[in-house]
């Protein structure tokens, strides 16, 4: 059966890619062909021609398949800044992106999409990073970031997803502060206080080894 997943995060930088990244080894390690889409990018770089995003690139570079560039990120903007501002030349069309999630959806087992930003983060004038989850109607994990304030924004992203009426599969503990004093003490603050599984701890890493990552899903929550 065709699945996949929708990656939002706590905020922006909090590990979503690390995350998506891991999932996807996690996945082809089970068997599974894979695809990642980033489908909106801000930040994006001049590359053979193209606009180009690092998270896109690392999930075209760990496909299960060769994919087209354009069909992993189909709205890339160069400067650094929200895509309803970047992208006010060639805003977000949703209609654009459920298109090409059907597409790799038709070429692999699971399809992991990486929102941009935070839940409400907008994608264009009118719309946000829930709008675009929406019309995926994908089941959504929630990245949290374990640092100072992560109980608050964990619960504040868990809360706005369901009030999207969307389905919370899990959520993911990505330990991206060396320093963070009482790390297993938020963790399990956050586990109680959520009603969805924790899917995996993702340990500090100075540098992501994402097969060692992969290995840290509980596989009994994923399928
Ligand atoms: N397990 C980890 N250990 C240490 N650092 C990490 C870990 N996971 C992520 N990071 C670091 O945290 C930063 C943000 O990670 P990442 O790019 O995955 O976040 P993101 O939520 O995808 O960001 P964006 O909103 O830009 O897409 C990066 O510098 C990354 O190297
Ligand atoms: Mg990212």
């Amino acid at each position: 059966m065709k699945k996949g997943y929708f990656i939002t995060g706590t905020d922006t930088n909090v590990g979503k890619t690390t995350a998506t990244v891991a999932l996807m080894h996690y996945f082809k390690q089970q068997g599974k062909t894979v695809a990642g889409m980033k489908p909106v990018a801000s930040g994006c770089v001049m590359q053979q021609g193209q606009l180009k995003n690092d998270d896109a690139l690392l999930m075209q570079r760990y496909a299960s398949l060769p994919i087209d560039y354009a069909l992993i990120n189909p709205y890339a903007y160069a400067p650094a800044v929200s895509p309803h501002i970047a992208g006010q030349h060639n805003p977000v069309d949703l209609n654009t992106v459920l298109a090409g999630f059907n597409r790799l959806q038709a070429l692999a087992d699971i399809v992991l999409v990486e929102g941009a930003g935070g839940w409400y983060a907008p994608v264009n004038q009118a719309e946000d990073i829930s709008d675009l989850a929406k019309m995926l109607a994908l089941p959504v994990i929630i990245v949290v970031a374990i640092r100072l304030g992560c109980i608050n924004h964990a619960k504040l992203t868990y809360q706005a997803v369901l009030h999207s009426g969307l389905c919370c599969a899990g959520w993911i503990a990505v330990c991206i502060d060396a320093n963070m004093l009482n790390r297993e003490e938020n963790i399990l603050t956050i586990k109680a206080m959520l009603d969805a599984p924790l899917l995996g701890v993702l340990p500090y890493q100075e540098r992501a080894d994402f097969n060692f990552l992969a290995e840290k899903f509980d596989g009994a929550m994923l399928c």
